[in-house]
């Protein structure tokens, strides 16, 4: 998979995608992650990315031809902006994504469609929002991290980004991690316990010391259950 994310704040990427299992995955060659500064891509030379809105009111709002220009250079490989942005892959025509509040909300559903995807193009938008017409010319889809708003789409891009990757085949170690957690079948994982057996006067459950493997699924599958309709009862209506 090819992701490329156009940001004001191309900074802020490092310290997250460059640690843990993401930069294992780059580092193995299952996903390349370029990040484009979107003043790189401004044609005058303030480099303005954002201007006041038509019509009045409060706020900026991001001016297209950055955004238009940035993704002509990423899908036609124009004229070289950015440095280290050179991919390997050879990807079909890319799904373009506008991570801004007003989009679809994001769950494991929605991540797993879109990690069917080879190369995606991520639009962090700021300040009041992003000119219309960006959506109208360029954005497929539209999504949301949450019912809340956050000073730019930076961090949803990055959340996106670790809900795929870690979705991309060979990217975690384990087959069956992706089997058996959260979400997985609309039930919120089962309790987990490693040594010791007691501590600070807890016990672990008897059943997990047992040996006996099936009796252990099963009580897991029960526990997933209980834990489920307690916490998320939502969860399991939306399966009956
Ligand atoms: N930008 C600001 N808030 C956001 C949110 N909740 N999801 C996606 N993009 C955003």
């Amino acid at each position: 998979m090819r992701i490329d994310i156009l940001t004001i704040f191309p900074k802020m990427f490092a310290p997250v995608l460059g640690e843990s299992i993401v930069k294992r995955a780059q580092a193995k060659g299952k996903v390349e992650i370029f990040i484009h500064d979107l003043r790189d891509y401004t044609a005058d030379k303030h480099r303005k990315v954002d201007d006041r809105p038509f019509g009045g009111g409060s706020g900026m709002v991001m001016r297209p031809e950055p955004i238009f220009r940035a993704i002509e250079w990423i899908t036609k490989n124009e004229k070289r902006k950015t440095e280290n942005c050179n991919s390997k892959l050879k990807t079909g025509k890319p799904k373009i994504i506008l991570l801004t509040p007003q989009g679809k909300t994001l769950t494991q559903k929605l991540a797993k469609k879109i990690s069917k995807y080879n190369h995606l193009i991520l639009i962090c938008g700021h300040y009041e929002g992003v000119d219309e017409r960006v959506r109208q010319r360029l954005v497929d889809e539209e999504i949301s991290i949450g019912d809340y708003v956050l000073t730019g789409g930076e961090l949803p891009a990055m959340v996106l980004v670790d809900s795929l990757v870690r979705l991309i085949p060979g990217v975690l170690g384990d087959k069956n991690s992706l089997n058996f957690e959260s979400f997985e079948g609309n039930l919120l994982e089962y309790s987990h316990y490693t040594r010791p057996a007691t501590f600070r006067g807890m016990k672990v459950p008897e059943i997990l010391l047992s040996g006996d493997h099936k009796k252990i699924e099963k009580w897991r599958k029960q526990e997933a259950l209980l834990k489920t309709k307690k916490r998320r009862p939502d969860l399991l209506r939306a399966v009956l």
